[in-house]
């Protein structure tokens, strides 16, 4: 089953017609769009897919389409080794691999891993690595002295040569070992995982657990399994699925089984609340959207779909084997959108007690509270209370020290128009288990933001 991956380096194509092609551009800056830095990744995966499938990048953009067609209908209906044709390999790299990477990134720059982790040796367990696509996103920020030990493990081992290609332009000095078999069968991961691993990776597979076959443990005890015999003392293992109800309740379900059961510490996003106050509602979910720029052959393509996916949303758990740091009560993540209604500006938030959703009269607002993002941690005093300002029962959280309102803007220009009233988690009613890019409205309006 084992098997190392020669280094090969690729050549960098230009497809100047629909995908121009830009000089590699160096890395950038670890401040640009909310921790994403995929430096060369994206050139050399739309190298990579030219030279091995043989096409222009335009010709694939019939199986990126099928394959978001996959994602967003009923996970059932997708056959276990889907990422085995030629087509769909081609597809996924162009498109999936390159969000997934950035996906990655900018989960592991919220959970504070990258000053946690090693700068010496990075031992990473990809698991359900298709492509490599996480993988790749460690591989692109990682520093050239930080020496990569990979194991990664999927049902198709012809997705992770792929990866395992790019892998070695990328960082030629990666030592990559890829196991193919199935992740259900628990003496094939464990022998194949072997030893510990100081990050560990599931990107976009919890929630295809129940794709095909038995489903022998749920993916709580996966994980469990997963990280009691591989996670190294002050390890870290991540999870990241879509930003729909499905991908945010698998995050949940996995959350509530690894903290409220078993006493692990949560790294990110939960603030500290010992259960998740949406595990027990499957009419709310809880997402993260960042920025990010994406690549002209992402535009592309998206144009071509009339998709959006001018920021990156998904749900993610980050996990770290180590004491749990005590939650700053002050400190509350913003996990919905602004809800601007009669004059009062509304967001939710989770703090250690749980969900809160904080309510200021508009004039009075912090401006942190309208333009911060789903994910931004904000510092707030308040008072906690049970009955909003509508005399509704929830648990609210009232700002205290508001300054005088500011005067009102003139008529028409300002953000005061009645919007009517905005979910802060999404309410909305996509197909069952969702699609795995969230609507452009995130189940719900999309929130007001201001340009960055
Ligand atoms: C959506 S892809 C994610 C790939 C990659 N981690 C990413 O984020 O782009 C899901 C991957 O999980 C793999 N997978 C799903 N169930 C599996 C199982 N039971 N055993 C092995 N691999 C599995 C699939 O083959 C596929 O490559």
């Amino acid at each position: 089953m084992d098997y190392k991956v020669r280094p090969r380096r690729l050549r960098l194509h230009s497809e100047k017609a629909m995908f121009p092609s830009k000089p590699v551009p160096k890395p950038p800056s670890r401040s640009a769009d909310h921790g994403v830095r995929l430096g060369p990744l994206p050139e050399l995966l739309v190298s990579f897919v030219k030279q091995r499938f043989g096409r222009p990048l335009a010709a694939h953009g019939e199986a990126v389409a099928a394959i978001s067609r996959n994602f967003t209908s009923d996970r059932n209906e997708l056959t276990p080794a889907y990422l085995s044709s030629p087509p769909a390999r081609a597809a996924y790299l162009a498109y999936y691999a390159v969000t997934g990477a950035a996906t990655v990134q900018a989960a592991l720059e919220l959970a504070g891993a990258w000053d946690r982790l090693p700068k010496d040796r990075l031992r990473i367990l990809d698991l359900g690595a298709g492509p490599l696509s996480a993988t790749l996103g460690v591989a692109a920020v990682a520093g050239p002295a930080t020496r990569l030990q990979i194991t990664a493990i999927d049902g198709v081992r012809t997705a992770m040569q792929d990866g395992g290609q790019v892998l070695a332009t990328l960082r030629p000095d990666a030592e990559l070992t890829i196991h193919a078999g199935n992740l259900r069968e628990a003496k094939f991961l464990h022998s194949s995982a072997g030893g510990e691993y100081d990050l560990i990776l599931f990107a976009n597979v919890l929630n295809e657990w129940s794709v095909g076959g038995r489903k022998t443990m749920t993916p709580g005890a996966l994980v469990e399994s997963v990280l009691e015999r591989h996670l190294a003392p002050g390890g870290i293992a991540l999870i990241v699925e879509p930003a729909t109800r499905h991908g945010s309740h698998v995050v949940i379900e996995t959350r509530e089984h690894l903290a409220t059961s078993l006493g692990w510490p949560i790294l990110a996003p939960c603030r500290g609340a010992k259960v998740c106050p949406l595990a027990t509602s499957h009419k709310d979910w809880c997402f993260t959207e960042r920025s990010w720029t994406r690549p002209p052959h992402i535009v592309a393509y998206d144009t071509a779909m009339e998709h959006d996916r001018s920021t990156l949303k998904f749900s993610y758990l980050a996990v770290q084997r180590t004491e749990p740091a005590a939650s700053d009560p002050k400190q509350f993540r913003v996990i919905g959108g602004p809800m601007r209604d009669a004059g009062l500006l509304r967001r939710y938030v989770c703090g250690p007690d749980g969900r809160r959703v904080v309510e200021v009269p508009e004039l009075q607002a912090p401006p942190a509270l309208g333009s911060a993002w789903r994910g931004d941690i904000l510092t707030l005093n308040g008072v906690a209370g049970e009955t909003n300002r509508q005399g509704r029962r929830e648990p609210v959280l009232q700002l205290s020290d508001l300054p005088p309102p500011r005067p009102r803007p003139p008529e028409g220009r300002g953000s005061f128009e009645r919007e009517g009233p905005r979910p802060g988690f999404e309410s909305g009613a996509p197909p069952r288990n969702g699609p795995r890019s969230a609507p452009r409205t995130g189940g719900g309006p999309r929130p007001s933001r201001p340009k960055r």
